[in-house]
């Protein structure tokens, strides 16, 4: 079993290596994929820092180059790097720009591969599928190249996108990792955990994510740590803002802009609620439950007074909430 998993990471960590060397060395891959990150701002620093690939345009370039080196197919195919249908052999990443998923101790755990056109019928993105190496509740984008910034910063920023990782890395803040478009998992915070007790959790400016986001945050909360939120203008993410701003503009937007997520939470959802009270009245009990997960009483007790400030309501009926929901829970 333990023989097994070395297999797989040796077979994903030569193909991390076929890839890089594909994008940097080969007419199509500088033509292609170097163009493409260059394009998004990456300097070329930053596209080697986090090992970035390309995978050409062919049905099995890779796969052969792998099995002619000796891999076996059987460790290809239980990484996902090849997909074998009908005694047929297919690269999955064929023609995608490649971002390399690392463990907190640096080895490459799966991939994430980027389209390059904007062809709406195939997938943006397709990720390496779950494997003995690969689960991706309990992966974080970038861990490995921010674990030291996370701990010497006190803090972690945590965004949706590969993107928004590596754009910020480059532009000078390292403390950064994402959860990759899946709802964010108690694995995944449990690993920012043990590096910092603060996250500040970065929205991309669309109201999509901010719902299934919200419910990650209890999670957070309940691993007794601190959280605030940021969220970017409409139609910007993390990446794109990074892009087109300096460091101390980017630096100056998240000090402003990032709130206690208590706060958020009371202020926006209340915001949507104040004339209408059976919608008031749901926020509220939203609010508390999210309080409710919060182990510290000191802070607890701290919130429901600031709650009681925001939404004009009596402490006492936010303390009877918060009792009635933790003795359910019990
Ligand atoms: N994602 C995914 N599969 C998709 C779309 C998204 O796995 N079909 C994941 C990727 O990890 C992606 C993240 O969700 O980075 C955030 O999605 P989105 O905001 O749509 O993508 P961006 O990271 O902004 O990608 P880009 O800037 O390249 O368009
Ligand atoms: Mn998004
Ligand atoms: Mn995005
Ligand atoms: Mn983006
Ligand atoms: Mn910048």
């Amino acid at each position: 079993e333990q023989d097994k998993r070395e297999s797989l990471y040796l077979v994903s960590e030569f193909a991390s290596k076929y890839f890089q060397n594909i994008l940097h060395n080969t007419d199509q891959g500088k033509a292609i994929g170097l163009s493409y990150f260059k394009e998004r701002g990456f300097t070329l620093e930053t596209i080697k820092k986090f090992d970035l690939g390309y995978s050409l345009d062919q049905w099995s370039g890779f796969t052969d180059e792998a099995l002619k080196k000796g891999y076996k197919l059987e460790f290809l195919e239980a990484t996902g790097l090849t997909i074998v249908k009908e005694s047929k052999r297919f690269d999955r990443f064929k023609g995608r720009v490649l971002f390399p998923i690392q463990s907190m101790s640096g080895r490459v755990l799966g991939f994430g591969g980027r389209i390059l056109t904007n062809d709406k019928k195939a997938a943006k993105y397709l990720n390496s599928p779950e494997s003995d190496l690969y689960h991706k509740s309990k992966v974080l984008y970038g861990i490995y190249n921010a674990k030291q910034s996370i701990a010497k910063e006190d803090n972690c920023y945590l965004v949706e996108g590969y993107t928004d990782v590596i754009q910020f890395y480059q532009t000078g803040i390292k403390n950064v990792v994402s959860s990759s478009g899946t709802a964010l998992t108690s694995d995944q915070i449990r690993l920012i955990n043990r590096l910092t007790k603060n996250i500040t959790v970065l929205f991309d400016g669309d109201a999509a994510g901010m719902r299934a986001s919200l419910r990650g945050i209890d999670l957070i909360l309940e691993q007794g740590m601190n959280v605030k939120v940021c969220t970017f203008p409409e139609g910007e993410d993390p990446d794109s803002f990074a892009k087109s701003n300096t460091l101390e503009e980017l630096t100056k937007y998240l000090e402003d802009n990032a709130q206690d997520f208590i706060q958020f939470k009371a202020s926006v959802l209340y915001e949507g609620a104040k004339n209408d009270p059976i919608k008031k009245a749901e926020t509220i009990r939203d609010i508390v439950n999210s309080i409710a997960k919060i182990p510290d009483r000191i802070k607890t007790e701290i919130y429901i007074q600031e709650c009681a400030r925001i939404m004009d309501i009596s402490e006492e009926v936010l303390f009877s909430t918060l009792a009635q929901i933790t003795n359910k829970d019990q």
